[in-house]
């Protein structure tokens, strides 16, 4: 198994009666999701996806990849939310594997994801003396973020190379059957890459949303999809004690109805940030509804020592920590040795710079532990493609497990339609007048 797990240092925080229960649920939960039984199972085509996708639909991810990489040295990928972590979070954890082999491809930016007009100012500035192409993401295609910076972008697109070169450096990936995005590229000639209807936002980073920007980066995305694949071949079994995605769900679970109510991904790693802004949409939108959910916070080792780690060891005791343990680095360093030793490091001179790391890690872990904190490990080999592909399935799989544990909709996300509506009868878009009236003494 490329994902192991540990709760040697969780169980105690739990009481074996609650631990049969949730072992229980889990199976119960697990059931649904295979078999397509559970609320929300239209939107589980992520649960096979990395066997459904064909030879045919990577090589096409490849050849357009090849075809940015020809003419452009910058590719901005527009999108927001499930549209944008899956993608940026593989490229900042493959970041080590591609410095490792030295490979200097396009440069990836990111767009759509805010709507301050000093972020994108500076993007446009980045990038307006080199040469571009634009990847825009959007399932419904009626996000309001991603379409102003796609408007803004593709405007200076078309101003730079004309409108037919321009329009071969804009590629689409939306939903295969809605949105006026689908129509709008089908329009004006774009290349298109389609989301399966069935494969929500924050669990489509294995299809194209995710693989087309990786392999614009270098990445192998082959062995990405791989990784899912053995991961969809280890963790598609009944047998609890060997499947680790089930036994995530019923540690969380026991440990969040024993009062655990926040879970901290943690990881000394700091490549990993983004995964970790990836893992907390993914069990924050899949859970956080009917005023319940485990709270998912996240911390980089061991920079928020000095920052968080205060609240953890002695703060609220609602916290526990899921670690993320890489056990070998994709480049290593050496402490070297000073002739005068001026500040007292010799003692590690010519020790690996990853043995003083797992010696952090084994210390912070026993003062969390003392501290009241259970702590569910995650060990995994390498933060390669392979291991990256198998890591985002392992969490998906335990996310659709452990929502449906906690009895919600794991697959819909009707709170950020909130904010939608509310944005949209602000700005006066048709159809939103009787809102804006609700809204007009609410201003701040
Ligand atoms: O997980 C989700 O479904 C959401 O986070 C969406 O990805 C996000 O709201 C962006 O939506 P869209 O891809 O339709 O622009």
């Amino acid at each position: 198994m490329s994902v192991t797990i540990s709760l040697k240092n969780a169980e105690s925080f739990f009481s074996k009666t609650v631990y049969e229960q949730m072992s229980k649920k889990a199976l119960e939960s697990y059931r649904k999701l295979i078999n397509k039984t559970g609320i929300g199972s239209e939107y589980t085509g992520w649960v096979n996806l990395p066997n459904e996708l064909k030879d045919k639909e990577l090589d096409a991810i490849k050849v357009t990849a090849d075809e940015i990489k020809s003419m452009s040295s910058v590719l901005v990928v527009v999108g927001i939310g499930g549209s944008y972590l899956g993608a940026r979070a593989a490229l900042e954890f493959l970041k080590p594997v591609l410095c490792g082999r030295c490979k200097q491809d396009v440069e990836v930016l990111f767009a759509g994801n805010n709507l301050s007009s000093d972020y994108l100012s500076e993007l446009l500035n980045n990038i307006k003396d080199k040469d571009f192409s634009i990847n825009v993401i959007s399932k419904s295609g009626t996000t309001t973020e991603s379409a102003v910076a796609f408007r803004i972008f593709k405007n200076l697109l078309y101003k730079k190379y004309g409108e037919e070169e321009g329009r071969k450096r804009i590629v689409v990936t939306t939903d295969e059957k809605n949105g006026p995005l689908t129509k709008f590229a089908e329009k004006s000639g774009y290349r298109r890459f389609f989301i399966p209807s069935s494969v929500g936002g924050r669990y489509s980073v294995l299809s194209a949303v995710g693989l087309l920007p990786m392999a614009v980066s270098g990445i192998d995305i082959r062995e990405v999809v791989k990784g899912a694949k053995d991961a969809l071949g280890a963790l598609h079994i009944e047998d609890i004690r060997n499947n680790a995605a089930i036994l995530y769900a019923i540690a969380r679970n026991s440990l969040y109805y024993s009062g655990k109510t926040t879970e901290i991904f943690g990881s000394f790693e700091p490549h990993t940030i983004f995964f970790a802004e990836w893992w907390k949409q993914l069990f924050g939108e899949s859970e956080g509804k009917e005023y319940g959910g485990i709270f998912p916070a996240s911390v980089t080792l061991t920079a928020d020592l000095h920052s968080m780690g205060q609240y953890i060891q002695e703060g609220k005791r609602n916290i526990f920590e899921t670690l993320v343990e890489i056990a070998a680095p994709e480049n290593e360093m050496i402490i070297p040795f000073e002739k005068d030793d001026f500040d007292g490091l010799n003692y590690l001179a010519e020790s690996k710079l990853s043995y003083i790391n797992l010696q952090a890690m084994q210390a912070v872990s026993i003062a969390h532990l003392d501290g009241g904190v259970p702590i569910i490990k995650l060990s995994m080999p390498r933060a390669d493609e392979y291991h990256f592909g198998y890591l985002v399935y392992f969490f998906e799989f335990a996310c659709g497990i452990s929502g449906y544990m906690q009895d919600v909709n794991p697959f819909n996300q009707p709170g950020v339609e909130d904010y939608k509506i509310n944005m949209f009868a602000l700005l006066g878009k048709k159809g939103y007048e009787e809102k804006a009236n609700e809204l007009k003494n609410r201003f701040y």
